[in-house]
């Protein structure tokens, strides 16, 4: 695994369009007022109307662009979606997919995270892939078989190139958006068994150089390192903390 950190930001359909371009303001101010830690990756997920201008405003600055999600095609009559490079024209070099939200309120499934992923590649773009269990599944014991089925479906028939990255991010549906993480031992054994998955799909060498795991679920800015500190989570997604400023640049010190 990569030693460099990464902290992404989901700002999810939380802020308008000037919105968004205020809180890329702050935190630009924030980061040239007090600096960011050398070492960490930090991106940031608008809404798609807001890509552009917030990566106009990032220009020059450590904040990377990313994007809440993609759409498998390039080009076409797929009214709504929106094209790897679309997004990347925009300003983004990385993008969430299969996010718990998309797959429970627009019945996203593994099939088209996987389309969304090798679309994702094409263009060069991160994909940041979202995999966890819902409540149910934890408590019938089914969350390692849903965390290894997500993992291989979502990057069968991926071939990673050398200059390719993926980051998986493990996300306990339960967790989301309740402000109560997750003991950091489960966080850690589901790192373990993605990490299985990822030596099932890809030569371990791969594995080490090309691959990331992060976690996401009510991280702040007090539980952050815990998380962190385990051996396999290079990194975080954030919802809630990462559309304050404040709280967003304090988080990324306590790592
Ligand atoms: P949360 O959201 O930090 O507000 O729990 C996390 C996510 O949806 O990725």
């Amino acid at each position: 695994m990569r030693e460099q950190r990464i902290v992404i930001a989901n700002w999810k359909m939380q802020l308008d369009l000037n919105g968004s371009m205020q809180l890329a303001q702050d935190l630009r101010i924030s980061a040239d007022t007090i600096g960011l830690p050398a070492g960490t990756d930090i991106v940031v997920c608008p809404s798609f109307d807001a890509i552009a201008a917030v990566s106009d405003l990032m220009e020059g600055s450590p904040f990377r662009i990313g994007a809440q999600d993609v759409f498998w095609q390039e080009r076409g009559a797929y009214t709504g979606e929106i094209s790897a490079s679309m997004l990347k024209a925009a300003g983004a070099s990385l993008v969430i997919i299969g996010h718990s939200e998309r797959r429970k309120y627009l019945g996203e499934d593994d099939a088209m995270v996987n389309k969304k992923v090798k679309a994702a590649l094409s263009e060069h773009l991160v994909p940041v892939i979202c995999v966890g269990e819902t409540y149910e599944e934890r408590r019938e014991g089914h969350t390692d078989l849903i965390l290894a089925r997500q993992v291989i479906e979502g990057l069968k028939g991926v071939p990673l190139e050398r200059a390719d990255h993926v980051i998986i991010a493990y996300e306990p549906v339960w967790v989301i958006g309740t402000g109560q993480a997750i003991e950091p031992g489960m966080a850690g054994h589901a790192s373990d068994v993605i990490e299985q998955s990822l030596i099932d799909l890809f030569p371990s060498e791969i594995v080490d150089r090309q691959t990331t795991i992060i976690y996401g679920g009510s991280v702040n800015d007090k539980n952050i390192r815990k998380y962190v500190a385990l051996p396999k989570i290079q990194g975080v997604l954030l919802g809630a903390a990462g559309i304050d400023a404040e709280l967003f640049i304090r988080l990324i010190h306590n790592m």
